[in-house]
């Protein structure tokens, strides 16, 4: 039986905060290889990109979740107990909390509560000099997430808990004091919403039973009762920090329109390339580089052999730039999604496969209506200018942004 190539390395891990995003791609090219071995984090790594391995790493007879994630990651971005780290049963019974939330009902409201948050920024932008895109986004984005999810926020404190949440999803793939900070921001963030948990099942917090913070408090586990306080603190976070997280794409469609402006006036003329625009810029900018699971019974694959309790990554960066599914994959091209064959394995910017049945992420048609309604905001209800700035995107730093996070100046509502 063939070996799965080996990274010679003898340890891969300051290669991959060196090459970032490129890390899984750039061996793979090297070897000739979708699936090459390497020693990771000082573990026995599978890493694996394309759409074939997308389709076997959400195999759930084969891979699983559990002990999965690196800690780092678990300290930081995702929490401890979440349902990122649950298998089978657990793990559908947990999901059913988070489908049925981001529903297209959930999705709806959701999507107003940003609007209404963009136009009142845009009116604060307006008597401002200099906006930093990236902080505004996160801002708005963490008022309208905890309103739609029924968090009450004194008014001195959207800031705090924006620097929180934001800081989780910046420090994922930080070290040093970028991955401190995200651990102590998760600490404080974690105490905030087990508190608020508590408040709702004291009944000391009166939240109606239909609303996502009472639907958390209230989640029952498949023993029946609710879940442990910490974990609803764990998934709470899983609704409002990746909400917040989408500001990033926002971010990303800034700079492809400065790119290529004749899109913001195709933009403004036609509802139906939102979607197509919105969809190239998930497509290029997949900011979790990315997925970890393990083997869970030893099993053969393209004639390698896979063995029990290896850790496997799967290359979502790499996937959506496979020129085996994308032609000319570094060109940024709406259109190509009129072609697009739909596959649910080729573009995984949040994970692959079906959301309902296995891990694919439950928000992405929230993330994708978000960013078309805000599309909408940035071509046909403002105009802004973007003054000379370093919009170098550094490909070893995860999660990637533009070195000034987009700066914006002169903005001005424009009357519809
Ligand atoms: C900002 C855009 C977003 C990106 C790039 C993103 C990306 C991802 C990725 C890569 C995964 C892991 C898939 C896997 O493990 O196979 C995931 C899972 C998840 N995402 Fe998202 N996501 C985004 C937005 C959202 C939103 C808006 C929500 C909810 C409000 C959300 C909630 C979750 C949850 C709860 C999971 C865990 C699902 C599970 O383990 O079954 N995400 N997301």
């Amino acid at each position: 039986m063939p070996t799965i190539p080996r990274d010679a390395s003898f340890d891969g891990s300051v290669s991959l905060l060196r090459e970032g995003y490129d890390f899984i791609r750039n061996r793979c090219e090297r070897l000739g290889s979708d699936v090459f071995r390497v020693r990771l984090l000082m573990q026995d790594t599978i890493c694996m990109t394309g759409e074939d391995a997308a389709r076997l790493f959400y195999d759930d007879r084969r891979l699983q979740r559990a002990h999965a994630a690196p800690r780092m990651l678990q300290k930081t971005l995702f929490g401890q107990g979440g349902v990122q780290g649950l298998d089978g049963a657990a793990h559908r019974q947990r999901k059913g909390l988070f489908l049925a939330l981001l529903d297209e009902q959930g999705v709806a409201e959701m999507v107003r509560l940003g609007n209404a948050e963009w136009s009142a920024a845009i009116d604060d932008w307006q008597n401002r000099e200099r906006i930093v895109l990236l902080q505004e986004m996160q801002l708005l984005l963490t008022r309208a997430a905890c309103r739609w999810a029924a968090v009450p926020l004194a008014p001195d404190e959207a800031q705090q808990r924006c620097e929180q949440l934001a800081a989780m999803i910046d420090g994922a793939g930080g070290v040093a004091a970028r991955h401190w900070q995200a651990r102590r921001a998760r600490k404080a963030a974690e105490d905030w919403a087990a508190g608020l948990i508590q408040q709702v099942r004291d009944g000391t917090l009166n939240v109606a039973a239909d609303q996502p913070l009472a639907v958390v408090a209230r989640h029952a586990e498949l023993n029946g009762r609710p879940m442990e306080l910490k974990i609803a603190a764990v998934e709470l976070l899983n609704l409002l920090r990746p909400i917040v997280a989408v500001s990033r794409f926002v971010v990303y469609a800034v700079e492809e329109l400065l790119t290529h402006p004749q899109w913001r006036k195709r933009l403004q003329e036609s509802d139906a390339l939102l979607e197509p625009f919105a969809q190239e810029v998930r497509r290029l900018y997949a900011f979790f580089p990315f997925v970890a699971a393990r083997v869970k019974q030893d099993f053969e694959w393209n004639g390698y052999r896979f063995t029990q309790g290896t850790r496997v990554l799967l290359d979502l960066y790499g996937t959506n730039r496979d020129p085996r599914s994308w032609h000319e994959p570094q060109r940024f091209d709406p259109e190509r999604f009129a072609h697009w064959n739909g596959s649910a394995f080729n573009f995984i910017t949040q994970g692959g496969g079906d959301p309902a049945s296995g891990h694919r992420c439950p928000g992405e048609r929230l993330a994708i209506e978000l960013l078309k309604a805000s599309l909408c905001m940035l071509t046909r209800h403002m105009e802004y200018a973007v003054p000379a700035q370093d919009l170098r995107i550094d490909p070893s730093r995860m999660p990637a942004q533009p070195e000034s996070q987009l700066v914006i100046s002169d903005v001005r509502r424009v009357a519809q």
